[in-house]
């Protein structure tokens, strides 16, 4: 077991982050019969949509696929990766493709319902987030909209493996492809990471592989 010298002394519930995050791996094969419950999934999705975002703006969605003939087509745009089809199911985590007035706009109108503030006097959060996304090109605003992907993707597998459900975070697959076999671009949406959830099988071969990871003192600088 790969243990650090700072997590000695814990208590239950740090012992319970700790072995959550040793106990996770990338999974490679699946338990095809195995499959998440409704509440399970419901609780994974409602952990995603707690997500930090950017100015907390949101400009995502997660698809979640479950028609097998769609996943087995997908395994196909994805290096043959079997997880996409055997996991319980299938998280395809997208950014809006493009990004315009009308998501802050939206966003200002949610926080003003959901704060009861009068939504005049958000106008000035309003124009600094319309500011600041001027600035940008087409293309950095894809990267910074990818990033916050990246951030759901991790708070995605640390949810999940508290709730001690297997996934494994890809990169491995053909987002153009994806996107046109789930309609995305109709919806204004890019496909950019994708995570297929559900119970590992008992003979996959990765759960037996120790963790490599780096030692502490090459991994935490302290000033
Ligand atoms: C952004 C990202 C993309 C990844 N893409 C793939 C992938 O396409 N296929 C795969 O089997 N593993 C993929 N991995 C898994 C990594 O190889 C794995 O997380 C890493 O080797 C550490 O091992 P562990 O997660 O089992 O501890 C990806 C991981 C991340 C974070």
């Amino acid at each position: 077991m790969l243990l650090g010298i700072f997590v000695s002394n814990l208590n239950d519930m740090e012992n319970h982050l700790i072995n959550s995050m040793q106990n996770r791996y990338a999974v490679k094969k699946f338990d095809a019969g195995k499959k998440l419950t409704d509440q399970q999934l419901n609780a994974v999705l409602e952990a995603a949509r707690l997500t930090a975002t950017s100015y907390g703006l949101q400009l995502m969605k997660i698809v979640v696929v479950d028609n097998p003939e769609i996943r087995k087509e997908l395994v196909l745009h994805s290096y043959n990766q079997q997880q996409i089809a055997d996991a319980s199911h299938l998280l395809v985590l997208c950014r809006e493709r493009k990004v315009d007035a009308s998501h802050v706009e939206d966003f200002i109108k949610n926080v003003a319902n959901t704060r009861e503030q009068d939504i005049d006097k958000l106008e000035g959060y309003k124009n600094m987030m319309l500011r600041d996304m001027a600035s940008m090109s087409e293309e950095e605003q894809v990267i910074w909209m990818d990033k916050q992907i990246y951030i759901l993707l991790g708070n995605l597998m640390t949810a999940l493996a508290v709730l001690n459900i297997d996934s494994c975070p890809m990169e491995g697959f053909k987002p153009a492809e994806y996107d046109r076999i789930l309609g995305l671009e109709e919806q204004n949406l890019a496909s950019v990471l994708v995570l297929p959830i559900g119970y590992r099988a008992t003979d996959d071969p990765n759960a037996l592989r120790k963790k490599v990871r780096r030692a502490e003192d090459q991994f935490i600088v302290r000033v």
